[in-house]
């Protein structure tokens, strides 16, 4: 027996119903702000994602060579291949630049509930504009899809990497310290944290207040921290005035600054921010994005650029865990020939149904009226239409709503006005 890859999935009808449906309503509103669809293929150079982020990617790819060898990868992510394509043929194009995208992604991740090796992201790429409105609006874009989807409950934590840096830089950090540290602030693992500034000879004093801004939601205690730090200030100032935006503008109340936002890949620079789901436990991470630079170092003239990718599976399972009704198959007519002589009249009057936009099926086992309709009733279908002798000789069939098992006869001729009710 074969079994299916670890870490990947099938999804049967029943789930492709609910993911398609949770794919439409995601698309609809990148498109209510103004976003276009693109397309990028599912490999890559491998060159594409280990520009930014060096060797040390590996580990997380799966790459192969092709059998010209070529060295290439499944992609991780859609924002590297969006910016190659942004590069090769949109460049010209009138700015600002609106790309969404729906994907599937590769990552030799360690498989666990919400964490698959292929999944999907819906994400999109903003070019051309980093002024506060243009970054606000991207931030309520993506609380906005996951609001429209029906979920009750998530977290939106905004931050900066500027202002970051400008902790450390305070500290008198070194770079290669950073590095060691900010996995633990990424992960928020606040005590490993303490330790590690107190074994590089940062003082109590220094350290409680350098996590306390890590932590804080409070915009005045953050700005006294940096004050000084040019950079640092203005960054500030920005994601002052994107809040602002967000409450006032875009009624988005419960937006929270985060300083102690990282993120994981290496081509972030300004602005980040995250969008949990407390309901998912570990995996509770459903959004990520932020300002980048990756057209520069792709060899593009240098744009704005920010994105943010939602991760699909993990927005599914958390409708699924919030109990979210989706819609259920159902049919609007099962089709019943009773007899082998009404076989043809049903299948003319499933395809006639058909071409009017309805959706039917009808009994392709020849298993009699018993069995058909409780088959019917399985695929939820609404009416069953049962052609026998008896309708064949009238040109009528007899109309059972399952719902309460009425029935009437009714002529073929109006049937679908019958159907549409
Ligand atoms: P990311 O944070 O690496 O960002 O991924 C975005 C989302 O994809 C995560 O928040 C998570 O929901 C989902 N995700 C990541 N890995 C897995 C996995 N193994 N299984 C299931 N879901 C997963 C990016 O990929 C950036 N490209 C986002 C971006 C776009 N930044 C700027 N533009």
């Amino acid at each position: 027996m074969y079994q299916i890859p670890r870490g990947t999935r099938d999804f049967i009808p029943e789930e492709m119903l609910k993911r398609r449906f949770l794919q439409q309503r995601m698309e609809a509103v990148f498109r209510r702000f103004g976003y276009g669809e693109i397309q990028t293929p599912t490999f890559e150079s491998l060159e594409l994602f280990t520009a930014k982020s060096g060797a040390s990617i590996l580990d997380e790819l799966y790459n192969f060579s092709d059998k010209g060898g070529r060295e290439l990868a499944l992609r991780p992510e859609l924002t590297a291949p969006v910016i190659r394509c942004y590069i090769e043929r949109l460049q010209m194009a009138p700015k600002p630049l609106k790309l969404f995208y729906f994907g599937n992604c590769f990552r030799y991740d360690r498989p666990q509930k919400g964490r698959y090796r292929e999944f999907w992201q819906a994400g999109c790429e903003l070019i051309g504009t980093d002024t506060p409105e243009a970054q606000a609006e991207l931030v309520a874009l993506a609380y906005s899809i996951l609001k429209g989807i029906g979920l009750q409950h998530i977290v939106l934590n905004i931050g900066n990497l500027h202002v970051i840096h400008a902790l450390f830089a305070k500290l008198r950090i070194s770079d290669a310290v950073k590095k060691d540290l900010l996995p633990f602030i990424d992960k928020s693992q606040y005590e490993d944290l303490f330790s590690a500034l107190r074994a590089n000879d940062i003082s109590q004093a220094d350290t409680e207040a350098f996590l306390e801004i890590l932590q804080t939601p409070d915009l005045d205690k953050i700005q006294a921290y940096v004050r000084g730090h040019e950079k640092a200030e203005s960054e500030l100032a920005r994601l002052r005035d994107i809040m602002e935006l967000l409450q006032t503008s875009f009624g988005i109340p419960d937006a929270r600054v985060k300083i102690g936002i990282v993120r994981g890949l290496d081509y972030y620079k300004g602005l980040v921010f995250e969008i949990e789901a407390p309901v998912l436990g570990a995996e509770k991470q459903l959004c990520g994005g932020g300002d980048y630079e990756l057209v520069g170092l792709f060899g593009g003239t240098p744009v704005a650029q920010a994105g943010f990718a939602i991760g699909f599976d993990r927005a599914l399972l958390a409708l699924e865990t919030e109990r979210f009704t989706f819609p259920s198959p159902s049919l609007d007519a099962f089709v019943i020939p009773v007899t082998e002589t009404a076989i043809g009249t049903a299948l003319t009057v499933a395809q006639q149904l058909r071409s009017q936009g309805l959706t039917v099926d009808l009994d392709l086992l020849r298993r009699g009226i018993g069995k058909s309709l409780k088959y019917a009733s399985t695929q939820q279908s609404r009416y069953a239409v049962i052609i026998g002798p008896k309708e064949l000789e009238g040109g009528t069939v007899t109309l059972r709503n399952m719902k309460d098992g009425i029935q009437s006869s009714c002529a073929i001729a109006d049937l679908t006005a019958a159907l549409f009710v």
